[in-house]
């Protein structure tokens, strides 16, 4: 494969797929390699360097590549979902060993965390202060971030909450989802770890199911988590692949201009009298928005929660009055969607019963406003 050298912004290396050029037909779109297997040569070696595509299926590469490109990373796993990715990384801890994780963040994983990892986990607070108090110097294996976190959107400092975990010889993950490479490099801000539900907006699209993992160096951990993905197995397959790469190509214009939308919106219910409370970290008045100001660049997602005067009722009644958004879990797609999150989550959630969940995509932001005017109304 041809690849482009030169030293281009992410924009312009992402709307090329990295400018990749298949050498044996001249395609600009890299053909899907399907194959599970590789020939041996004769003299007993792999010549291509691949045995078995649960282990280096060349359908890994362009996306792998991309989204080191996107985090800035030394290298990039995919995976099979958000979730192989995150549990993969708390599968290379051992039983019993101490992990903290905010109260705050994708439900799944803190069930998972809490109910069946057999790990030791610390629910702490956004505050770096709770950080601080949570971990122990010398056993705290791994913080695990999400910001902002879903579905209060609460955000925290990567750069002081990874220098504290540093100093107390703890590695630092960020699940990055929300804020996408295109407003939070966490590994430039000292994180050793970036994780993606790919599904959401890397993909873009709603029609894909898969995770990504981005380094900071290529080190003795980063070969082991490479080697446990393919003994777990949980791997995406060449079409994903594909796809993955065909939605990152327009991960820029997408996101901006939902979040340009998110920002609008945000600001639109704010002012209507039968919205209690509007959550996102782009309002002045969000307790984390002076701190996103600083860690977000050129915009603060395209997600945003609302509370809806009357409580939980009039939130369902609400979500079912829409016409234009679709009710329907996930985030990150070009349309629009809405979720009663607490339906989601369930009694442990620290999710508000009366809270609706947007995930803005890039349809007309009047169209959009409108439809939950009318359903407000
Ligand atoms: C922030 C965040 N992290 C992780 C996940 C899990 O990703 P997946 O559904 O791809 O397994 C999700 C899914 O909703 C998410 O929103």
């Amino acid at each position: 494969m041809q690849k482009n050298d030169n030293a281009c912004s992410p924009e312009t290396l992402a709307a090329q797929a990295l400018g990749w050029i298949d050498e044996q037909t001249r395609a600009v779109v890299p053909p899907l390699h399907v194959s599970t297997t590789f020939e041996r040569a004769a003299d007993n070696s792999f010549q291509a360097g691949r045995s078995y595509a649960r282990a280096d299926s060349p359908a890994f590469n362009q996306p792998e590549a991309l989204i080191a490109m996107l985090e800035d990373g030394a290298d990039a796993l995919v995976f099979a979902s958000g979730m192989a990715a995150a549990t993969c990384v708390f599968h290379l801890l051992a039983p019993g060993d101490h992990a903290v994780a905010p109260r705050v963040m994708y439900w799944a994983l803190r069930d998972w965390l809490a109910k069946s990892s057999q790990l030791d986990v610390t629910f702490v607070d956004a505050e770096v202060e709770a950080f601080r108090q949570a971990l122990i110097p010398g056993r705290t294996r791994l913080v695990w971030i999400e910001t902002p976190a879903n579905p209060l959107w609460d955000v925290t400092d990567i750069e002081a909450v990874s220098a504290l975990a540093h100093r107390a010889g703890a590695r630092v993950a960020v699940d990055s989802t929300v804020a996408t490479p295109v407003f939070t490099r966490p590994l430039a801000l000292g994180a050793d770890l970036v994780m993606h539900s790919a599904t959401k907006y890397l993909n873009g699209h709603s029609d894909v199911v898969a995770g990504a993992l981005v380094a900071r160096e290529i080190d003795s951990h980063w070969q082991r988590l490479k080697t446990l993905r393919a003994h777990l197995g949980g791997i995406p397959g060449p079409f994903e692949c594909y796809l993955l790469v065909r939605g990152m190509r327009t991960l820029f214009p997408r996101v901006r201009l939902a979040a340009a939308s998110a920002l609008e919106l945000a600001q639109r219910l704010q002012a209507h009298p039968k919205i209690a409370q509007v959550l996102y970290p782009g309002l002045p008045e969000f307790p984390g928005h002076e701190l996103a100001v600083r860690q977000m660049h050129g915009g603060f997602g395209a997600m945003l929660s609302i509370r809806v005067g009357g409580g939980e009722n009039a939130a369902i009644a609400l979500a079912a009055r829409l016409r234009l958004w679709k009710r329907a879990t996930s985030l990150g797609g070009v349309e629009s969607l809405v979720e009663h999150r607490a339906s989601v989550e369930g009694p442990d959630s620290p999710c508000p019963r009366d809270l609706l969940r947007l995930s803005v995509g890039i349809e007309n932001v009047d169209d959009l406003y409108a439809d939950l005017v009318q359903a407000l109304s």
